[in-house]
C-alpha cells in the first residue's frame, strides 16, 4: 500500500533563509535591497522560476558541469556500501529534494526503508517528484514537507525512534558562507537526530580552468541561467532590465576559495524598481552566487564544528567531487 501525504502540522518557522518570502513583493523588495547596496547583489534564491529550473537542468548535462554527473557517479558506485552501513527501517530524509533524481539512487539499493521525506521549497516539484516515485516504489511510504530547513523542523512523533539517513546532494552546501553552512549542517543535526547520519555532496577544490568552464560555458547556458535573473524581473515585476546589456560574469576567488557569479552592466544605464531608480555605470557589476569549493578536510572540519563526526568519504578517480557520510554519535 502507499501512503502519501503533505505534512503540513511539522512546526516550522520560516525566517528568511533560502527561497522564502518568493512572492512578487518579496522578490520585489529583495532585488531593491541589494542594488542599493554599495555593491550590487541578486539574492541567488530567485534563480529558479519554472524557466530558471530548466536552464539549471540544461546545465547540469553540459559536458563541462561536471559537479550532477560525478555526483551521481559517486553515489551509483557507493550505493552497496551505503546499504550496508544503513540500518534495516531506517527514515530517509532529503533537505531539498528538488526533482529526487539522485535520490532513486539509493531508493533502488536500500532495502526496507520506513519511509522517505522530501523536503522543498516548491510545492510542484515535490507534487511531480512524488508521483514519479510512488510509481516506481509503489511499497515506499513517502511524505512531502513544503517548507525550508534552515530553522528547526520536527520530524513526525511516529519515526522518533527510527533511525534516520539525512541526505542533502548536489554541493548545495557550496553556496552557503562557511559559518551558514556550519549553522545548516548542524540544524540538520537537530532535525535528524541522536544516532542519525547525513550523506552530504560538497564540490572540491581544484584546477581552476576547470572550475571556470563549469561556470562559464561555451555555448552560454550558464550565461542564460544568471540573466534569467534579470528577465524573471522583467516578466514578473514589469522591470525594463536590457538584457543585451549586461553580460554573465564567473571568477574564481582564491582566498575565499569560491567561485562567484556575476551580472556586469557593459554601459552606464539605468532601471525602475517599485518606483525607484537604480543607476549602473559601465562595468558596474552585481553579485549573483557563490559556489564555495572545498578540500576534504576543510570540509571535514566545517562538518565536526557542526558537531558531526565523519564516517566515511567517497571521492571520484579524478577527485572533482566528494560526498561524506556524516553520524551524529551524540
Ligand atoms: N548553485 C549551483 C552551483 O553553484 C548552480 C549554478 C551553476 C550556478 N552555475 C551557476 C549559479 C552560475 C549561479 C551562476 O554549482
Amino acid at each position: 500500500m502507499s501512503t502519501l501525504k503533505t505534512v503540513s502540522s511539522w512546526q516550522q518557522e520560516p525566517k528568511g533563509g533560502p527561497g522564502c518570502d518568493a512572492t512578487d513583493l518579496g522578490f520585489a523588495r529583495a532585488l531593491l535591497a541589494g542594488l542599493t547596496k554599495e555593491h550590487k547583489s541578486v539574492p541567488s534564491r530567485f534563480f529558479y522560476d519554472k524557466r530558471g529550473s530548466e536552464l539549471f537542468e540544461e546545465i547540469t548535462e553540459l559536458p563541462e558541469y561536471y559537479l550532477t554527473r560525478t555526483e551521481t557517479a559517486i553515489l551509483t558506485e557507493n550505493a552497496e556500501a551505503i546499504r550496508k552501513q544503513t540500518p534495516a527501517g531506517s527514515l530517509l530524509v532529503e533537505f531539498g529534494s528538488g526533482s529526487s533524481t539522485k535520490t532513486e539512487i539509493l531508493l533502488e539499493t536500500l532495502d526496507r526503508l520506513a519511509g522517505y521525506v522530501a523536503i522543498d521549497i516548491s510545492p510542484a516539484a515535490l507534487d511531480e517528484a512524488s508521483q514519479r516515485l510512488r510509481k516506481r516504489f509503489p511499497e515506499l511510504p513517502i511524505y512531502t514537507v513544503v517548507g525550508n530547513f534552515s530553522s528547526p523542523m520536527r520530524l513526525p512523533e511516529q519515526f522518533l525512534s527510527v533511525p534516520k539517513l539525512g541526505f542533502f546532494p548536489g554541493s548545495t552546501i557550496g553556496n552557503l558562507e562557511r559559518d551558514e553552512a556550519v549553522s545548516l549542517l548542524s540544524n540538520m543535526r537537530e532535525i535528524l537526530g541522536p544516532g542519525s547520519r547525513l550523506i552530504v555532496g560538497a564540490d572540491l577544490k581544484k584546477d581552476r580552468e576547470i572550475l571556470q568552464r563549469a561556470y562559464d560555458d561555451s555555448e552560454g547556458v550558464t550565461a542564460q541561467f544568471n540573466l534569467n535573473l534579470l528577465a524573471r524581473a522583467n516578466r514578473e515585476l514589469g522591470t525594463d532590465f536590457d538584457l543585451a546589456s549586461f553580460k554573465h560574469q564567473a571568477a574564481y576567488n582564491e582566498a575565499e576559495g569560491r567561485m562567484e557569479s556575476y551580472l556586469v552592466s557593459t554601459k552606464d544605464q539605468s532601471v525602475r524598481i517599485l518606483g525607484q531608480e537604480i543607476n549602473f555605470s559601465a562595468g558596474e557589476r552585481m553579485h549573483t552566487e557563490n559556489s564555495h569549493k572545498y578540500e576534504i578536510e576543510e570540509f571535514h572540519k566545517l562538518c565536526c564544528s557542526a558537531g558531526w563526526a565523519i564516517q566515511n568519504v567517497c571521492t571520484d578517480d579524478d577527485r572533482l567531487f566528494s560526498v561524506h557520510v556524516l553520524q551524529n554519535t551524540a
